[in-house]
């Protein structure tokens, strides 16, 4: 069973992915921390991301161990993810690896903006996970600001549009609702509610309440 989950930045489609794969006993994989990985190492490494070689090298040396690192979550990197991205040949280096992810037994929940239209076209069930800017810029600033990050409600507002821009306005694997995924708006529903709503869609997708892979 592969469940495909894809939604704009800070659209909680992290934290619904987790749970979704807990709940059917599936593994998880936030395609997002592969990008972030990327740009990460390639920072790390001198590079400027404006060199395309630098992205290039570090998305073929890229270690999955490293995933886990919490300090993938910060806005600057999500923001340096988000540049890397557009580049197709980073891309292309990263896809057997969310593929085999994928295809392992017993299934997985991937997350991320591409999975139900190219990583994974043909998985079970789709969800695109949505809210509005304001209530995305709101939750993400308030997670920040309980980790102590110093920035403002405005300031993560405007990073979360410039990153829609550019993670729809790509040319290659832009963001987008694959035509047979789910939409679901979160934007007047808190987590809970939300993965109720993302349970109920996937048993009822799956034509049997419950159902495991
Ligand atoms: O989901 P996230 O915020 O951690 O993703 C960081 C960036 O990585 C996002 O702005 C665009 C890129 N990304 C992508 O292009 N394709 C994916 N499947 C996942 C993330």
């Amino acid at each position: 069973m592969i469940i495909a989950i894809d939604g704009p930045a800070a659209s909680g489609k992290g934290t619904l992915g987790k749970r979704v794969a807990a709940h059917y006993g599936l593994a998880h994989l936030d395609t997002g921390a592969l990008y972030r990985a990327v740009a990460r190492d390639a920072l790390a490494a001198g590079g400027d991301l404006a060199d395309a070689g630098a992205a290039l090298a570090a998305s073929r040396a890229l270690d999955p161990a490293t995933l886990g690192d919490p300090c993938l979550r910060t806005p600057a990197l999500g923001e340096a993810a988000s540049v890397v991205a557009r580049d197709p040949d980073v891309r292309a280096a990263l896809l057997a690896y969310q593929r085999d992810f994928a295809r392992k037994r017993p299934g997985a929940v991937l997350d991320g903006r591409d999975i139900g239209t190219v990583i994974c076209p043909d998985a079970d069930v789709k969800l695109f996970v949505t809210a509005s800017p304001e209530e995305r810029a709101r939750r993400r600033y308030k997670e920040l600001e309980a980790c102590g990050v110093n920035i403002t409600e405005a300031l993560v507002l405007a990073d979360i549009r410039r990153r829609d821009e550019r993670d729809s306005g790509r040319e290659t694997a832009p963001l987008r609702q694959a035509e047979d995924a789910y939409l679901l708006d979160t934007t007047n529903l808190d987590i809970d509610a939300a993965f109720r709503a993302a349970i109920d869609l996937i048993d009822a997708a799956m034509g049997c309440a419950g159902r495991v892979v």
